[in-house]
């Protein structure tokens, strides 16, 4: 099954959306194998957006996502990756439709509530990147005959 990195930032736990971005991955039908609330490092943040470093945002990118707790999760389900990025909206709120996560909560592209992975290869890196192997768990959820 499919898994993909999300991160709720800053802002999202400091405007207390945690529970409800978790609740929305939750009812949609995906499970959590993954998650920790965490303070990323200036080493951490400069990696994870390492692709982004020419960009005149950079600075502002990993000021932003350093700046205070995130929880950084791991979601499985048949195409969570592309899945979770229709859920979350476009980049910039502006354009994110309503119903989405961006598009009901977000106001402007520097403070966006929660990242998510592009691509499978992307999702893989950054698993690698936030988590250990023992601390995505495998288990079966009772729902999923309900879901699939
Ligand atoms: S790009 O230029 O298309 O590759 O960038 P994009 O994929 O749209 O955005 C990459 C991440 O940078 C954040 N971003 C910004 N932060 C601060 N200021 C500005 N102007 C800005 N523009 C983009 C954007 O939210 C993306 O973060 P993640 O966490 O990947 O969603």
């Amino acid at each position: 099954m499919e898994q993909t990195f999300l991160m709720v930032k800053p802002d999202g736990v400091q405007r207390n959306l945690t529970g409800e971005i978790v609740n929305r991955f939750e009812r949609k039908g995906f499970k959590l194998v993954g998650a920790k609330l965490m303070q990323i490092s200036d080493e951490l943040a400069k990696t994870h957006y390492g692709e982004h470093e020419d960009k005149p945002f950079f600075g502002e990118l990993v000021g932003f996502i350093t700046s205070g707790p995130v929880l950084a999760m791991v979601w499985e389900g048949e195409n969570v990756i592309a899945t979770a990025r229709n859920m979350m909206g476009k980049t910039n709120p502006l354009e994110a439709a309503p119903g989405t996560i961006r598009g009901d909560y977000g106001v402007t592209v520097g403070k966006n509530i929660i990242h998510g992975s592009d691509s499978p290869e992307s999702a893989q890196k950054e698993i690698n990147l936030f988590f250990n192997d023992n601390e995505i768990l495998s288990y079966s959820k009772q729902d999923s005959e309900w879901v699939y």
